[in-house]
């Protein structure tokens, strides 16, 4: 049983029992929702966006704790980021910055990219939709 405490560093569990950004923000520029098939486990992510630039960001995660300490590390890690810089944050870098996670836990890093991933393309087709509006507005 010890060994399986070993399993998760002091990041992760710290993340897991304090999660940052949890919760909706009001308005968002864009909205993630992902989920894996196999485990069950749903996240969202929302996004505020100003000049490009992503100004905050919150999620909502039903599931694993390593998800949910991935989902809390991703918000921290964008906020301040541009979108471009926001496109490369990998999987790996969110465990990375957990001080890693074992193995069997990885996937639940992907999550919280392809979350991130997803609230940006949202985020891209909001604003295609807002200029395509403005435009027919003039
Ligand atoms: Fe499903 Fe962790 S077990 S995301």
């Amino acid at each position: 049983m010890g060994d399986v405490w070993s399993l998760y560093s002091e990041k992760v569990m710290e993340h897991f029992r304090n999660p940052r950004n949890v919760g909706e923000i009001e308005n968002p520029d864009g909205i993630g929702h992902v989920g894996n098939p196999v485990c069950g486990d749903i996240m969202e992510l929302y996004i505020k966006v100003d000049d490009s630039t992503i100004t905050d960001a919150k999620f909502k995660t039903f599931g694993c704790g390593a998800a949910i300490a991935t989902s809390s590390m991703v918000t921290e890690m964008v906020k301040g980021k541009s979108i471009s810089e926001a496109l490369d944050i990998s999987n790996r870098a969110v465990a990375e910055a957990l001080g890693g996670l074992p193995p069997i836990k990885m996937h639940c890093s992907v999550l919280a990219e392809e979350a991130l991933k997803s609230a940006i393309e949202n985020y891209h087709a909001r604003s295609k939709r807002r200029d395509n509006g403005s435009k027919s507005n003039t």
